[in-house]
């Protein structure tokens, strides 16, 4: 397994739409195990393909708070198919945007699909902050980011905190070298 970069805003690649997983292969294995050994080296709850330069639709998310590694789940091809409950506002932080956290309005709980490493399907519903991340992640394979659900003041600040702490564009970020 392997620890891989995780590209930082504005990299382009988080702007693309992922394209669905026809193949549960070996290297479809090797890209789950690399983002899960990524998500925990970052102390993320989830992490989305395009954020390790990856085009596919596969999210890997962990909601647990303690006891890291007990809740994971790998996700392929993830559709969100029911938005249930009202709106919740809660505090949120993306791996791309290092120590920015903003409040992000979601729904409450969802039912979602999605398959496994092998193909087989996956249904759940589920609500608290499983619900939040898989939100999150979802959105990550649009192209569609945390920051596109701030006002345009915050994004303005986020986007100026980015900037001067990053610089340019298409940039990455090796953990470990921080
Ligand atoms: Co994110």
């Amino acid at each position: 397994m392997a620890i891989l970069d995780i590209m930082l805003y504005p990299h382009t690649i988080l702007r693309e739409r992922c394209r669905e997983v026809t193949q549960f292969d070996r290297e479809l294995h090797r890209l789950l195990d690399d983002m899960a050994e990524t998500m925990y080296a970052a102390n993320g709850a989830g992490l989305a393909a395009n954020q390790v330069a990856s085009t596919q639709r596969v999210i890997v998310v962990d909601p647990s708070r303690e006891d890291r590694g007990s809740e994971l789940l790998e996700l392929v091809n993830p559709t969100i198919t029911a938005f249930l409950g009202g709106r919740v506002v809660g505090e949120e932080g993306c791996l791309s945007f290092p120590d920015i956290y903003e409040p992000v309005e979601r729904y409450e709980a969802i039912r979602f699909e999605a398959q496994d490493r092998h193909g087989a399907p996956i249904r759940i519903e589920t609500d608290g902050f499983l619900a939040i991340v898989v939100q999150h992640e979802v959105d990550h394979l649009n192209g569609v980011l945390f920051l596109d659900k701030l006002s345009r003041l915050r994004q303005g600040l986020a986007k100026r905190k980015m900037k001067k702490r990053y610089g340019g564009t298409d940039l990455h970020r090796r953990l470990g070298e921080e």
